[in-house]
């Protein structure tokens, strides 16, 4: 099995950038290969450019997804909602409409997760973001990983501080992996 990572953040210290390394960390462990696809060099979604010939780096970001059985998604909350830069790639890869079922489709499970700096953790990023991809026909991991205070979350080693968030981030994986297996394609 193999899962491709996505985050939200460009920030260069960012914490979801730590979140998603950990995560693909305990999914090597326990023996799933992940790898990190990349959309900054993305340009604004346009329905010309699309018409003229998709962008190879778009064509090369939805054959990862393709051949992958999962999607890790950690991703900070922007003004209540999903960073538009992710959201933009995301748009990017749903298109073509004809392309859907093979980039998203065959029973694809999606792990959602965020950190946000303050306290209110990424609850509205990741209400947002079900909707997305339930809409591109993923299944969504129901657990849940929110982590607050970012600044305080994170060891220098980029492993998490305190046990409340290692049993949600660990509990997750669990369930993400349970659900990769039960849905194997
Ligand atoms: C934020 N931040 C933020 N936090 C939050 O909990 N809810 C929010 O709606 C927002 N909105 C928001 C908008 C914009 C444009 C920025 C730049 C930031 C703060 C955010 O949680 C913080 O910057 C995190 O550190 C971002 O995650 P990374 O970059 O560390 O992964």
């Amino acid at each position: 099995m193999k899962v491709v990572g996505i985050c939200g953040s460009l920030r260069k210290d960012s914490y979801n950038k730590k979140l998603l390394n950990l995560i693909l960390k305990t999914l090597k462990e326990k023996g799933i290969d992940g790898e990190e696809i990349f959309w900054e060099d993305f340009g604004h979604y346009s329905q010309d450019i699309e018409d003229a010939g998709m962008p190879k780096n778009v064509e090369a970001f939805k054959e990862k997804i393709a051949q992958a059985d999962g999607i890790v998604i950690a991703s900070p909350e922007y003004n209540f909602s999903v960073p538009g830069g992710l959201k933009n790639a995301i748009d990017w890869a749903s298109r073509p409409e004809a392309d859907l079922t093979k980039v998203f489709g065959g029973n694809k499970v999606a792990l959602i997760g965020g950190v946000s700096s303050g306290i209110r953790g990424t609850a509205r990023m990741r209400m947002h973001m079900e909707n997305i991809c339930g809409d591109l026909g993923l299944v969504i991991c129901p657990a849940s990983i929110l982590i607050a205070t970012g600044a305080e979350a994170f060891d220098d080693g980029g492993n998490l501080v305190k046990d409340i968030s290692k049993k949600q981030v660990n509990g997750a994986v669990d369930k993400f992996v349970e659900l990769l297996g039960k849905l194997r394609r």
